[in-house]
């Protein structure tokens, strides 16, 4: 079969390890696809910037659109991040050029996922964002495919991996929460703005990706109670631990009878619980469902090679997806039957 041809938009922390990736990984993955996956076109903000990886090979876009639009590829792998802005425009204009997309970007999906899901349907090409949600697990492609039929009734967990290295690093070292962050930063797990991390607003544009999936409903990361960690001080974590518990920020979705319940803030887990066990950057997702019961993943929630092996998964799929065939929809359900919100009374 004739090469896979990707164009790769944002070079950061993520698009250099998913470069390296495919590099490395180059024979196993023409194995496993049974053809090769070409990077053919790359976009970043500076071209002149040293990434410590080899582009020379793909042609150069300035401008992420055009690179989103360009014949020389078929997939659109966007890792430039942020709700709206060029990794918005790009993606819209690679759906509508009828090329697939690969994300990573949860503020994107949380604020326009659904009208981008319809986009896709209608052109009957993948929009794949394993790498949005809780980094390295696969919890979209459990959600989406190995949970079909379940009614899921509580979706929760570790889906930050800045804020559960801060928080394990203060209670297990005693290091102040600035530096925790500082070295979070360093280790490339927090967001270009670590407001994102620390207040929740990560936690939450996950959250409501899941949520959706969960329960299929339109997404609504407006409706989340909100709260992050930055107020947490030793002596939180200190007296949470003499009454035997530790503090871990948590997401939450549940339905109730009245609708559903979104929110995020840190919350004591009794020590001896396993997500309480969840330490440094692992993230750990729950859900809770009819036929299967209680599932936990858990694994690396954010750095370079966690998610690259999501995106790379991702991209993957589509080398082995066939010409001509109709992919399914983007959020378990087509975009235009999810169900509308309905908050919980
Ligand atoms: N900043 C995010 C985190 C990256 O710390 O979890 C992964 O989405």
């Amino acid at each position: 079969a004739d090469a896979l041809r990707i164009g790769i938009a944002g070079l950061g922390t993520v698009g250099a390890s998913v470069i390296r990736m495919l590099d490395a990984k180059a024979q196993e993955l023409t194995r496993q696809c049974g053809r090769e996956i070409v990077v053919t076109g790359v976009s970043a903000r500076d071209r002149n910037r040293d990434r410590g990886v080899d582009v020379s090979n793909a042609r150069w876009f300035d401008d992420s659109v055009e690179l989103a639009r360009s014949q020389d590829i078929e997939v659109f792998v966007e890792l430039i991040g942020g709700e709206d802005g060029p990794a918005r425009a790009s993606v819209k204009a690679a759906l509508e050029a009828g090329k697939h997309v690969v994300t990573a970007n949860k503020a994107l999906l949380s604020r326009h996922g659904v009208s981008l899901a319809a986009a896709a349907e209608k052109k009957g090409v993948l929009l794949n964002y394993e790498a949005a949600v809780a980094g390295g697990i696969p919890i979209i492609k459990t959600m989406r495919e190995a949970l079909a039929g379940n009614q899921v009734s509580r979706v929760f967990g570790i889906m930050n991996g800045t804020c559960n290295y801060i928080l394990t690093r203060m209670e297990a070292e005693g290091i102040s929460f600035e530096d925790c962050l500082k070295d979070a930063q360093r280790l490339g797990y927090a967001e270009a703005d670590p407001t994102f991390d620390i207040e929740g607003h990560d936690t939450a544009h996950k959250l409501s990706i899941l949520t959706s999936l969960a329960f299929g409903c339109r997404i609504s990361a407006d409706d989340i109670y909100m709260e992050g960690i930055s107020n947490i001080t030793q002596a939180d974590i200190r007296a949470a631990s003499d009454l035997g518990f530790r503090i871990k920020l948590l997401g939450v979705a549940v339905k109730t009878d009245s609708g559903i319940e979104q929110r995020v803030h840190p919350t004591m887990v009794p020590t001896s619980s396993v997500i309480a066990q969840v330490h440094g950057v692992t993230n750990a997702v729950a859900v809770e469902t009819d036929y299967l019961g209680e599932l936990l993943l858990t694994g690396p929630g954010a750095g370079g090679d966690a998610t690259a092996s999501a995106v790379t998964g991702d991209i993957a799929d589509i080398a082995k997806s066939r010409p001509g065939f109709q992919h399914g929809p983007v959020f378990g359900w087509p975009a235009r039957e999810l169900t509308p919100y309905k908050r919980a009374r």
